[in-house]
């Protein structure tokens, strides 16, 4: 894993935001896969402004989101369909038509998922993958267990997510307590990833991940075994890592 360490917020998402940049400028029609979160909000304003500036070309780029959650409206602010639009598509040029999530008002959970593996196929796979970090070591919305996935799943978020995400509701009654995610197999199937952590209250987490065993208890530990992980932390994230 390469680490890359950041000063702050705004540095770990301006170098966050380059590597995504030189990964478009590279391949105009790359396939990103995109996370949602507080921490990548920086990230997508860089990319935003780059694509002001007329460095920047979405015309070609084709996405998959990591997750989504189960039974929010695309038109309910805290989906992710929404977070995306109000972020990133709406102010550069990717074609709406290319860019793709899981559907979150698909009730039936097996055919939400295997319709998103087909996507994610139909792509032809993922060059970049941008990830933040749960509190918990989860990635996307894989949260600790006993396994690691392979596939898109139906998750039931547990307790540590749903507190930390309620700030995102009106009550904590109001999150929505299933979610469908990309699985761990898809992730570690991306060419890149880049995953962006900033905070104090992150450190844990990021120690456990990237110095941990690897352990389906500490999801993103997994990452250890892919050839090409670029970590962009700031320094309070890094404060646990010497
Ligand atoms: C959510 C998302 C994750 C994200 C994580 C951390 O649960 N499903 O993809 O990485 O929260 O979020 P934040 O960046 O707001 O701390």
């Amino acid at each position: 894993m390469k680490i890359i360490r950041a000063k702050d917020y705004n540095d770990m998402s301006r170098k966050a935001a380059n590597i995504i940049a030189a990964q478009v400028i590279l391949k105009p029609d790359c396939v990103l896969g995109l996370a949602t979160g507080s921490t990548p909000i920086g990230t997508y304003a860089e990319l935003v402004k780059g694509y002001e500036n007329g460095d920047l070309d979405f015309s070609g780029v084709t996405s998959v989101n990591l997750d989504e959650y189960k039974g929010l409206p695309r038109t309910a602010e805290q989906s992710y369909y929404y977070f995306m639009h109000d972020n990133l598509f709406s102010h550069v040029n990717i074609d709406p038509a290319n860019t793709n999530l899981p559907d979150g008002m698909e009730p039936d959970s097996e055919k939400a998922c295997s319709d998103y593996d087909k996507v994610i196929e139909s792509v032809g796979g993922v060059d970049l993958q941008l990830l933040g970090l749960g509190h918990n070591g989860h990635i996307g919305f894989n949260e600790p267990g006993d396994v690691f996935k392979y596939g898109t799943h139906c998750v039931k978020l547990t307790d540590r997510t749903i507190d930390a995400n309620k700030r995102f509701f009106d009550s904590i009654d109001d999150v929505p307590r299933y979610a469908y995610t990309m699985g761990i197999g898809t992730i570690m199937s991306a060419k890149k990833i880049l995953i962006v952590v900033s905070g104090e209250d992150k450190a844990p987490a990021l120690r456990d991940a990237v110095c941990g065993p690897i352990t389906p208890a500490c999801q993103a530990s997994v990452l250890q075994l892919h050839g090409d992980v670029t970590v962009v932390a700031d320094e309070a994230a890094l404060s646990l890592i010497k």
